[in-house]
């Protein structure tokens, strides 16, 4: 329950609702959209709709763990948040706020290189575990003074984002003629990057396999690679000594038409047979989604707009109370599935329609 608007907040979609009348419009429709006709944006619920329960009854178990680790982090629950640019539309105190409040539901936080307070004020903020997701600039030492930076500040892994070798055709930004506030910076690059610059959200340099190379001469943290949607790109991202893989597409945000991820995480899990971590977003607003990703394969589940609408609705404390909905959420399908631990949650919990 939001107390200053006694709304009820029970559900993701009750924060979404809210939310709304909190944020400004353009600023909501760029969170919100996807590419094109956003095909891709509705399959990634379509898409979990689609997949069924195989529950199990009458199983004898009472204590529920959910906790769990990534790259050997310890978490309370499988569920992260994910990697996204300026989080101050939808609060002043922006990714300081949501990395406390990632902290308070004792989870892990990827920061966006593209975030509005800088990758050292939220490591400041944060009481959880980060890792920090890396966009390239064109003059790469600045990339790479952002990676080393990273590390210093204790992010605990580098994710390289695949997919968005251009920015996707979002066109309720460009009707919208939508450019982040004068008054909010990309925090990470304060003073190295023209005014002009500052203000757009066009994207500057596009990474490449031999990108990975270059990462990996400049830090000792453990790289993840995403927005992998293929078998093929999993095996070479491999190849490449990855520890783990987002399969994502970016909610829905880049290439429009796109599989949903949940339907390409079995090949990927196939693929990767366990040689490192696979972790899944995009569509993903109840714990049965979450139950469903965790069936197939991924070790953890990522969340980007439910995120925003926790900020906008309470802050930190809102973003916290949105992963708490979504781990009671998981932990009430895990009982009436017959799973009491994530160890036993596997393949045959789910059918594809
Ligand atoms: C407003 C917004 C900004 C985003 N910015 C980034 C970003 O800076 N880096 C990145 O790798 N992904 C970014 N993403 C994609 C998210 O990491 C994630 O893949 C996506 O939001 C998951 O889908 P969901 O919003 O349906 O949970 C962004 C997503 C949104 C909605």
């Amino acid at each position: 329950m939001n107390k200053e608007t006694h709304v009820q907040t029970i559900n993701l979609n009750d924060y979404q609702t809210l939310a709304q009348t909190l944020i400004e419009p353009a600023a909501w429709d760029y969170i919100m959209g996807g590419s094109d006709d956003e095909v891709t944006l509705r399959a990634n619920r379509s898409a979990f709709e689609q997949i069924k329960l195989r529950p199990r009854m009458l199983v004898n178990g009472s204590a529920r763990d959910l906790r769990t680790t990534v790259l050997g982090t310890p978490v309370s629950m499988p569920i992260l948040v994910a990697p996204a640019a300026h989080h101050r539309l939808a609060h002043p105190e922006g990714e300081c706020a949501t990395a406390q409040g990632a902290g308070m539901a004792h989870t892990l936080m990827a920061a966006s290189t593209f975030s509005t307070r800088s990758l050292e004020d939220i490591a400041q903020a944060a009481s959880g575990p980060l890792w920090f997701q890396l966009y390239l600039y064109h003059n790469l030492e600045l990339s790479a003074a952002v990676v080393q930076r990273a590390e210093v500040a204790g992010y605990r892994a580098i994710v390289l984002t695949a997919d968005l070798p251009v920015l996707g055709n979002r066109e309720k930004d460009v009707r919208n003629n939508f450019v982040l506030p004068s008054h909010m910076r990309l925090a990470n690059f304060p003073d190295l990057i023209p005014e002009p610059e500052q203000n757009s959200i066009s994207i500057p340099f596009a990474p490449t396999w031999e990108t990975l190379d270059w990462l990996k001469t400049l830090t000792s943290l453990p790289i993840i690679v995403k927005g992998i949607l293929t078998a093929e790109d999993a095996l070479l991202a491999l190849e490449q000594g990855v520890s783990g893989i987002i399969v994502s597409n970016h909610g829905g945000r880049q290439l429009d038409t796109a599989l949903a991820s949940i339907e390409a995480l079995p090949e990927i899990v196939e693929a990767v047979a366990g040689r490192c971590e696979v972790y899944l977003d995009s569509g993903i607003r109840r714990g049965t989604d979450v139950l469903k990703a965790l069936a197939l394969g991924a070790r953890a589940v990522l969340i980007g707009r439910p995120i925003f609408w926790g900020l906008a609705v309470n802050g930190a404390e809102g973003v916290q109370d949105v992963l708490e909905i979504l781990r009671a959420e998981l932990e009430q399908a895990m009982v009436l599935s017959g799973h009491f631990s994530l160890e036993t949650i596997e393949r045959s919990l789910v059918k594809f329609a």
